[in-house]
């Protein structure tokens, strides 16, 4: 059988499940988001580890405007705190941050954070790690062909790609969801076209590494296709072994 045998070269996460864990605890919603921090982190550790190119994590969604504005306020906070206590240790740790996606509503304090964090960090090379902050597949889709009007440029598919937010990195090959929910709530609908995808029951803040392994194991078992047959697939895996 052709499988993905290889470690994925990019993951993508969803980080659900904070507020609930919170909740489980009798603690404020916030709490959960602290801890989820933590995780945060040592994905990134064990992601590098594990010789994975690319970590992109859904941080807060173009929807999630619509929560409460103290937990809204809690998370911009949680934002700073991270930006200005973790930056070094990432920069130590060979991490390039990049965030991803709509800056204009943003605090120009927060905006000052993003861009030293991402200067600081523009040369290393251990992992890349894309923060999807404020963002939206839609909104990232509009945004590139906005671009691309206004550019002049065809609205092709190879246009599109190289305007889209993450155009500075492959496709994800695996897509994980934690939290129990079997959808994507907006996350990269253009970039996930031929992601597998992997849905833990855990909430974020238990996630850990034997869940992130289980995942890998899982996603090396499979075999992707991108619309070809199984034959086809063995018979190219057979060509490219005699070469
Ligand atoms: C995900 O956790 C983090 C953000 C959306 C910012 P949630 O806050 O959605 O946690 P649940 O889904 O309510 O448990
Ligand atoms: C998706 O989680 C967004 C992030 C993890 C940042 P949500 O909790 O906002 O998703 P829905 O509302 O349950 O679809
Ligand atoms: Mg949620």
């Amino acid at each position: 059988m052709t499988s993905a045998t290889d470690v994925p070269q990019h993951v993508a996460v969803v980080m659900d499940g904070n507020g609930r864990w919170a909740t489980q605890r009798y603690l404020p919603r916030i709490a959960g988001h602290r801890q989820g921090v933590e995780v945060l982190k040592r994905m990134v550790r064990a992601c590098a580890e594990r010789d994975i190119a690319t970590l992109t994590v859904f941080a807060f969604s173009s929807e999630n405007w619509r929560r409460p504005a103290d937990e809204v306020l809690g998370l911009m906070d949680i934002l700073m705190m991270a930006l200005s206590r973790e930056v070094t240790q990432m920069q130590r740790d060979g991490v390039q941050i990049r965030f991803v996606g709509s800056r204009e509503a943003l605090s120009e304090k927060i905006k000052t954070g993003l861009e030293k964090a991402e200067a600081l960090t523009a040369s290393n090379s251990k992992i890349v790690l894309n923060v999807c902050f404020n963002y939206g597949g839609r909104w990232d889709i509009a945004n590139a062909a906005r671009q691309l009007v206004a550019l002049n440029k065809e609205v092709t598919e190879d246009n599109l790609s190289q305007t889209l937010a993450l155009a500075h990195c492959p496709d994800p090959d695996l897509v994980i969801r934690t939290g129990g929910e079997k959808r994507l709530s907006n996350f990269l609908l253009w970039q996930a076209a031929y992601s597998e995808l992997y849905f833990s029951e855990l909430l974020w803040p238990d996630f850990d590494e034997a869940a992130l392994d289980a995942a890998l194991a899982e996603y090396a078992a499979r075999e992707r296709r991108f619309g070809k047959t199984s034959q086809q697939l063995a018979a190219d895996a057979g060509v490219a072994v005699q070469n």
